[in-house]
């Protein structure tokens, strides 16, 4: 399965998202993963390059891409990866629509409140413009930072009713240290110690669905 983590807004969790799902899929389900960077900051791919620092190793094959190169060389290797994972900038650029030409899921992180009309509608015509291209595109909205409780989600899916472009997957990753705590030695959620268990299950959580949506 093609997972592109997009928005065209930056700071909204894309690249924790997308590091903490491909690092997933590896340890828990034993997946061959491809971790594609396609956003020129580099996020992901200095994600990676301490993670292989801490462990020896990553557990999964890192690339940067940009522009067309998103679209064409993850079409070249989807047969050699049981799932790819594309992080995106968070703005509209050429390589965050190439994405969306090869993705099979676009995954759309929003924070509480950021739930604004104007980031939703550009999200979504890019969406849009993308299936048609690319008719098996499916794409899901997921909060993250959420509080424990309160009306978000709610809130998050009477927003998304107007775009029928996007679904709201109510698996929502809450406000937690844990995460860039982690992500700032190089390791997921799951693998850090002391686990924060909340974290893990939100996380394994949103995985799980995730899986079962191929
Ligand atoms: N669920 C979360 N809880 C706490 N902090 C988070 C969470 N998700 C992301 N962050 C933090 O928010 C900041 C922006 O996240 P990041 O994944 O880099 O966003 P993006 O890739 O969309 O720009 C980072 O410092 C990250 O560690
Ligand atoms: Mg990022």
């Amino acid at each position: 399965m093609i997972i592109a983590v997009v928005q065209t807004k930056g700071g909204v969790g894309k690249t924790t998202l997308t590091v903490n799902l491909a690092v997933e899929r590896v340890i828990r389900a034993k997946r061959d993963v491809l971790l594609v960077d396609a956003d020129e900051q580099g996020t992901a791919s200095d994600f990676s390059a301490l993670r292989a620092e801490k462990l020896g190793q990553t557990g999964y094959s890192a690339i940067q891409l940009s522009g067309n190169a998103v679209r064409n060389q993850v079409q070249a290797l989807k047969s050699k990866f049981d799932d790819i994972f594309i992080d995106t900038g968070g703005r509209d650029t050429q390589a965050l629509r190439a994405a969306l030409t090869v993705a099979d899921i676009a995954l759309v992180p929003f924070q509480p409140r950021s739930f604004d009309v104007w980031t939703l509608d550009k999200v979504a015509s890019l969406i849009g413009e993308a299936k048609s291209f690319n008719q098996s595109l499916r794409a899901f909205a997921l909060l993250n930072c959420a509080d424990s409780s309160g009306p978000d989600n709610i809130a998050a899916a009477v927003s998304l009713s107007e775009h029928p472009e996007i679904a709201f997957l109510n698996s929502p990753l809450g406000r937690r240290k844990a995460f860039p705590n982690a992500n700032s030695i190089g390791l997921s959620v799951l693998e850090a110690s002391p686990a924060d268990k909340k974290a893990c299950s939100e996380l394994t959580r949103l995985a799980d669905r995730l899986a079962k949506l191929s």
